[in-house]
């Protein structure tokens, strides 16, 4: 039985920040944030989005009716989790209306989250070939103002059905992951910010990639020359670059240079975005899909995940017949042209902009914000959520 990804979309909110603009503010070169980063835009999350509502606007993009009736498993990955006890796939479980015969759990492990959530989501759906599952990763990246982070910073959420119908890509069966217990980047629970060794991440997460790398190549017997394309978890744009550059020369000239040019188009989101945690794989495998044209069906796609503290992990896909017809390139397209920049002084108000912390109740604008989910206040110490939809 073929299983994998039926559906995928995504979520950002509707503002933004230059990122030629940050690193003049910041007394920064700006082709140390364009070039030696990557970034050319950083999503900045309102103070009416946070993980629950980018994963519930990403969910409500790509289920219908039937989705509704079928979808019995939410698996929501986050590292921006907005409660240590509930879970936010039960929020957006009810916000997007689903089936109430259904499981809802938040899987936490870095950025590794969502990858984790489809691997299960693999097993549920071998168990049970009729059921569907959404598969979530959401979250905002907040380091902190004029850090070394900052520039890495971003918003947003992807949302996927896993189902034994994968109209857009079928996941092969020889992963290859890796368990490290280390202190490459951490967010201790009294912390609204994470704390990185930034080095030591780079280092770690390119010695990662090289050991799944050379595992999957004996447990597959894959090579580069097997891969359309690599796709990578992208902290910021230049990071997988870093690690492929590790592996080119296994391949002739003719795979790398196809390797190089099709890596450009899978950081093509993530560089207008940012960091998305979770949802950062899968937001580069969505810009390859949507943005390169002459992809066709059967083309393998390697897709390396990465979660600080660290798991790794090193799994591949196959496009399937007409993936692009089930692709949602217009709204995207649409996402992306209705947003708004900000300048850096009313990015550091928003950024300053947070929710009360001693239990105190309060009401928030939403007619600012035009997503169909929002949040609109605290009351008794609940988040009132809010699909302006239904
Ligand atoms: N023009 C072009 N490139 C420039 C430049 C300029 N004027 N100035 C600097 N650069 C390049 C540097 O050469 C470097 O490139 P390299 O990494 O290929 O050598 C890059 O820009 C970054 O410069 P660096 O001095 O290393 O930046 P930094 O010390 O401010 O930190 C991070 C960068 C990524 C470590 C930091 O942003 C961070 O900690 N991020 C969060 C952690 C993270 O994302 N980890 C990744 C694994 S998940």
């Amino acid at each position: 039985m073929k299983i994998g990804i039926e559906k995928i979309g995504f979520y950002t909110p509707h503002i933004y920040v230059d990122m030629e603009k940050l690193a003049e503010a910041r007394g920064v070169e700006p082709a140390k944030f364009t070039i030696g980063i990557g970034q050319s835009q950083m999503a900045v999350a309102p103070i009416t989005q946070d993980s629950v509502t980018l994963a519930a606007n990403a969910a409500l993009s790509i289920i219908d009716d039937e989705d509704r009736e079928k979808i019995d498993f939410v698996i929501f990955g986050s590292e921006s989790g907005i409660d240590h006890s509930k879970s936010g796939a039960v929020y957006v479980h009810r916000l997007v209306g689903l089936n109430p015969h259904a499981r809802a759990v938040e899987v936490k492990q870095a950025c590794y989250g969502a990858t984790a959530g489809i691997q299960m989501a693999k097993g549920h759906v071998a168990l049970n070939p009729e059921s569907k599952v959404l598969v979530l990763g959401s979250d905002i990246a907040r380091y902190g103002l004029d850090t070394p982070g900052e520039s890495t910073q971003g918003a947003g959420a992807v949302a996927m059905i896993i189902s034994a119908n994968p109209r857009i890509m079928e996941l092969e069966s020889h992963n290859v992951y890796l368990t490290n217990d280390i202190m490459d980047f951490w967010r201790p629970i009294y912390s609204d910010k994470a704390f990185v060794d930034g080095k030591f991440s780079n280092e770690q997460y390119i010695l990662f990639f090289n050991k799944v790398w050379e595992v999957y190549k004996e447990k597959s017997g894959l090579e580069l020359s097997d891969m359309e394309a690599i796709c990578y978890h992208l902290p910021y744009t230049k990071m997988g670059l870093k690690a492929l550059r590790t592996v080119l020369e296994e391949a002739p000239e003719v795979d790398r240079e196809r390797l190089l040019e099709n890596y450009q188009v899978s950081t093509l989101y993530n560089r207008n975005v940012g960091n998305i945690y979770t949802g950062s794989l899968y937001l580069s495998l969505l810009s390859l899909l949507e943005n390169k044209d002459d992809l066709k069906e059967g083309a393998r796609i390697g897709m390396f995940s990465y979660g600080s503290g660290a798991v790794g992990e090193l799994f591949s896909g196959v496009l399937q017949p007409n993936f692009r017809e089930h692709l949602n390139i217009e709204g995207h397209n649409k996402l992306f042209d209705t947003r708004k920049e900000v300048s850096i002084e009313e990015y550091e108000q928003i950024f300053n902009e947070t929710l009360p912390e001693d239990g105190a109740d309060i009401e928030l604008d939403i007619d600012k914000d035009p997503a169909p989910i929002v949040l609109s206040g605290v009351v008794d110490n609940k988040r009132q959520y809010v699909n302006k939809r239904s």
